[in-house]
């Protein structure tokens, strides 16, 4: 029946429609666009100046400082913190062993040593008693990263770092805006990276990314490096870069920060969709958390019939992506890894879709993949009719 209805009320569902996205508001961004593109004036204006000052503001934290992308805010992060003594050459980092490989190229890029620690099945939280157990004379920091928007800190979490003086940075790149108790995340440790990246909840219209602290030193130091290593014109203090947010990125981000709560409450409410309606018994879904502490960014579905689940939406018309194929431990760029058994990371990278799910999608969109994924029967499965 259900199967049926289907074939006659066909949709196409991008994984992301970033047009529909920006049409939103249209007018005020290209308002703020063409404010920047008339001043002549394109780097280290008053555009990121303010929007430095709105997101810190957003974020709880005395600095924000704008960088080109979210791998860049990381890398650099670490940098500053190599550049402050904080951080020694061959240090351990903790890691997630399932997150985006920005995160531990940043390690890497340092010469600082990745020690991954596997995460928790069903909360998809670092395992504590793993991390934990990692930690020795060595180890200095921890990137913990609220990958899908979910927020991962905890007081055990606080506790390890604070008993082991270890830095806690972390990787916001996929959760602007929400929160822990009454604080968001990019203000719970020392040092929050955040990325702007088109698709994240913030996205701007090209690269974008920005580290928030409360640590005037950091700050200081990350500006200086990511500014060729000048404290003043001219005069280079330490070993620097070119990273920078552009005023035009900063004017549109300026005007997104304004609808990013709105945003996210969308996409809360799509998951609530999701998480009322989905049943299929061949397809389990991430446990619930309390709203605030989940922005969402991805909705991530997993199952054993992943690439079969995948090809099946797409012929009903619904993009999806998998978040990611392989963990950074696997990759063939860290060989010195791959022989690494970190099962739980392994397995989600086998089973993990994400479906759509963003401010623009419509209800009438999201009864659709609903009704699709309670229709799903792997090969070889009897037809329930369900
Ligand atoms: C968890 C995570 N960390 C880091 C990054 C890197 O950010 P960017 O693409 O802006 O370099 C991303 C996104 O791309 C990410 O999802």
């Amino acid at each position: 029946m259900v199967a049926e209805a289907l074939a006659t009320t066909s949709m196409n569902i991008p994984y992301l429609n970033l047009q529909a996205v920006t049409a939103q508001h249209s007018e005020a961004i290209h308002q703020a666009v063409t404010t920047v593109v008339d001043s002549g004036w394109y780097l280290q204006g008053n555009a990121v100046k303010t929007f430095e000052d709105h997101y810190a503001q957003y974020i709880g934290t005395r600095h924000c400082i704008g960088m080109a992308n979210g791998l860049d805010a990381l890398t650099l992060t670490l940098r500053a913190y190599m550049e402050m003594g904080r951080l020694k050459v061959g240090d351990e980092v903790l890691v997630p062993a399932n997150t985006f490989i920005a995160t531990v190229l940043s390690i890497t890029e340092n010469q600082l040593t990745p020690v991954f620690i596997d995460i928790d099945a069903h909360t998809l939280d670092l395992d504590t008693d793993a991390l934990e157990r990692a930690v020795n004379e060595r180890t200095s920091a921890l990137m913990l990263v609220h990958l899908y928007g979910r927020c991962t800190y905890n007081e055990r979490i606080a506790q390890i770092c604070h008993t082991h003086n270890l830095l806690l940075i972390e990787d916001n790149a996929q959760a602007h805006g929400c929160w822990y108790h009454q604080q968001r995340t990019g203000s719970l440790g020392h040092a929050a990276c955040h990325s702007f990246y088109p698709g994240k909840n913030l996205g701007a219209l090209g690269d974008g990314g920005a580290v928030t602290t409360n640590d005037d030193e950091l700050a200081d130091v990350l500006r200086t490096i990511a500014n060729y290593g000048f404290k003043e014109k001219y005069v280079a203090t330490m070993l620097g870069r070119n990273s920078r947010l552009d005023e035009v990125q900063a004017a549109v981000l300026d005007v997104k920060l304004q609808y990013l709560d709105e945003d996210n409450q969308r996409r809360q409410a799509l998951a609530r969709t999701y998480y009322n309606k989905i049943s299929n018994p061949h397809i389990r879904l991430p446990q619930q958390m309390n709203e605030g502490n989940n922005v969402y960014h991805i909705f991530p579905v997993f199952t054993p019939w992943r690439d079969e689940l995948q090809q099946y939406l797409n012929d009903r018309g619904i993009g999806t992506l998998i978040h990611y194929p392989i963990p950074p431990h696997k990759q063939s760029c860290y060989p010195t890894w791959n022989h690494l058994q970190l099962p739980v990371a392994e397995q989600l990278a086998k089973q993990e879709l994400s479906l759509p799910l963003s401010q623009v999608l419509t209800d009438e969109e999201a009864n659709y993949v609903v009704e699709a994924m309670n229709a799903f029967q792997p090969s070889g499965y009897e037809k329930s009719g369900k």
